[in-house]
């Protein structure tokens, strides 16, 4: 039997109610203090459900998150990069102050989790955004939610109902899936790839390059809330099918949903990315430029370069670094910075304002570019509105 990567912190957490326990769970959230959280408490809630953010079992008390904040790891002393709080209003805050156990609930106003509270602290937003994201600027999409989410954190385990994500349920895998498929296949080396776009030639480009080296790639793109300007999710699925149907082996190949909101943490993201991936049983990941980021707030490498801070025994998972990578004509293929000798006039580098504007008139972008297969879903999503 095959042995996979230990999960960070040697085992899966398993977050959901059994089935044994579930009628008497239903009935005691009934009766219990109640919060509604937004979209992207849904997707932490899911993620800690399916065991992908193990070794947490739920949202972290004050020790922890300080010692996240100012150290990268847990108190315990794992590495680990960004919080994962349940902040709440002041509002909220009155109304469960005193309670042991509440309930989370959907903006429906359904049950969707029980929280055994440890603590209830202030957190120091400012210092968090400054440490995790490099800035306060409310530009940043995540210090906006960050800084306007509440200034409580409610910290303690939690035990799920039923899934919070619930698009795409035959690819949301979970991480105890995951590893029992790879023992199945006989794959030893599985390298992940983190994506929030639709995967265009420089991300194939990589794809295959990582592929050569291990026995499977598992695609495996975030889904759950991204910034307003990407590409929607029900979207980039049919992208994935596409890619994967046409380009690669399909014995070597998985594709899984990762049920997470993007942070845009860029470098401190590159490494939950990898911790996550670790979990899911995958042996390598990769990180290219601007890994995660937004705007200008991080270097196009500072994601590889944070790693340099760790033993890599210690994080587990193999690293696959990449330049800057691209179609050149004069290469007359993909090469990037590290591989290419000519200048930029040989290069076939378009910015993602550019590549929108083409799509949105109905122009192909260049073979070089993007797959015509991959242009023309995306073309026709425009077409129907989609929100591109
Ligand atoms: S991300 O927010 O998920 O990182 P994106 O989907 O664009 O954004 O990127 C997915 C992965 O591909 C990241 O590791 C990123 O660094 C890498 N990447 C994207 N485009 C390129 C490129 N042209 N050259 C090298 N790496 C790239």
């Amino acid at each position: 039997m095959t042995n996979l990567i230990l999960p960070h912190g040697g085992i899966i957490k398993n977050c959901f109610v059994s089935e044994s326990e579930l009628p008497s769970i239903i009935q005691e959230c009934k009766n219990l203090k109640s919060i509604i959280v937004s979209k992207r408490v849904l997707c932490d809630l899911e993620m800690i459900g399916i065991g992908a953010f193990s070794p947490l079992e739920g949202f972290v008390e004050k020790k922890d998150y300080d010692s996240i904040v100012e150290n990268m790891r847990l108190s315990n002393g794992l590495i680990w990069p960004i919080p994962i709080t349940l902040q709440i209003n002041n509002d909220n805050y009155n109304l469960i102050k005193n309670e042991k156990r509440i309930t989370l609930k959907d903006d429906s106003n359904e049950p969707v989790a029980i929280l055994e509270i440890k603590e209830i602290f202030e957190p120091d937003l400012k210092k968090e955004a400054q440490c995790v994201f490099k800035t306060q600027d409310i530009n940043h999409p995540a210090v906006k939610y960050l800084l306007e989410a509440g200034n409580h954190c409610v910290s303690g385990k939690i035990k799920l109902l039923r899934h919070t994500y619930d698009e795409f349920p035959e690819y949301n895998l979970g991480c105890a899936k995951t590893r029992e498929m790879f023992k199945q296949k006989g794959w030893k080396r599985i390298v992940a790839f983190q994506t929030r776009n639709p995967v265009h030639r420089a991300h194939e480009y990589l794809l295959k390059v990582a592929l050569e080296t291990v026995d499977a790639l598992m695609l495996h793109p975030t889904m759950g809330e991204t910034k307003g300007d990407d590409i929607p999710a029900n979207i980039r699925m049919q992208c994935y099918q596409t890619i994967l149907e046409k380009y690669f082996p399909q014995d070597r190949t998985l594709l899984c949903i990762m049920p997470a909101s993007m942070r845009y943490a860029g470098p401190k993201e590159a490494i939950l990315h990898a911790i996550i991936r670790k979990n899911y049983g995958c042996t390598h990941f990769i990180v290219g430029r601007d890994h995660a980021g937004v705007g200008n707030y991080y270097g196009t490498y500072d994601a590889q370069k944070i790693f340099d801070e760790f033993k890599p025994e210690e994080l587990g998972i193999t690293l696959i670094f990449f330049e800057h990578t691209f179609w050149c004509n004069s290469c007359g293929g993909m090469a990037s910075y590290k591989t290419c000798p000519h200048d930029s006039s040989s290069h076939v580098i378009l910015s993602g304002t550019k590549v929108r504007e083409m799509l949105r008139s109905g122009t192909l972008p260049p073979v070089e570019f993007t797959r015509p297969e991959i242009a023309k879903i995306l073309i026709d999503s425009m077409k129907v509105g989609a929100g591109c």
